[in-house]
């Protein structure tokens, strides 16, 4: 069996009820064996300031502690107008300074999006994989998850539907087998 993986969960909206959310929630049950999934909630992160570059607000600390001491990421993207939403790009923001304490540098991660509409937050899910090349994420490229009309795929509080739950799977076990070999080295 595999190195034991811990994966930090993160990107879900901040609302009560969030779909996001929920199908990270769901995640936590298609993970490969040895393998754990913690869920980490950026909703008290506050706006992004550079003055603070040298002497950042204990919430980001804890993000950024977090992000390091995981041995893989597995990031949803709800889609706002677009694109990534605004609370979730800042919380990467500011976990990517300064520069020279970059927590996202050769992380092994994964990316989901999820949406009410027809796309599935596709096109938070490209402006997010531009960012990753420059935070320098080792990306799982592969399959790639889009969830769209989410809130219909959703059964008292989980998320059912079975196409969507086995393109996770196979995302989890790709995310798995490439910080393995992270381990390994
Ligand atoms: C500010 C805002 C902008 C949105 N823009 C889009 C959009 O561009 N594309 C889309 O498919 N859905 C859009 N939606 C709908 C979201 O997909 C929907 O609210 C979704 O449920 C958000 O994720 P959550 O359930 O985890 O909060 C938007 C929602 C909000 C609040």
């Amino acid at each position: 069996m595999a190195a034991n993986i811990r994966i930090l969960g993160f990107g879900f909206s901040l609302r009560a009820g969030s779909y996001s959310r929920i199908v990270m929630e769901s995640a936590k049950s298609l993970l490969p064996p040895g393998a754990e999934l913690e869920l980490f909630d950026i909703g008290g992160i506050p706006p992004f300031n550079q003055d603070l570059d040298s002497d950042q607000p204990q919430s980001v600390k804890d993000f950024k502690a977090k992000i390091r001491g995981a041995d893989a990421l597995l990031i949803i993207t709800p889609e706002y107008n677009y694109s990534i939403p605004g609370y979730l790009k800042n919380a990467m923001d500011w976990a990517t300074r300064p520069p020279s304490d970059n927590s996202f540098d050769g992380k092994p991660t994964a990316l989901m999006s999820s949406s009410n509409g027809m796309h599935g937050g596709s096109r938070a899910q490209y402006h997010m994989r531009q960012v990753f090349l420059f935070i320098n994420v080792r990306a799982v490229t592969k399959p790639e998850v889009f969830l769209a009309t989410v809130q219909d795929k959703i059964k008292d509080g989980v998320f059912v539907d079975e196409k969507g739950r086995d393109v996770i799977r196979r995302l989890l076990s790709n995310l798995v087998k490439l910080a393995s070999e992270g381990k390994e080295k």
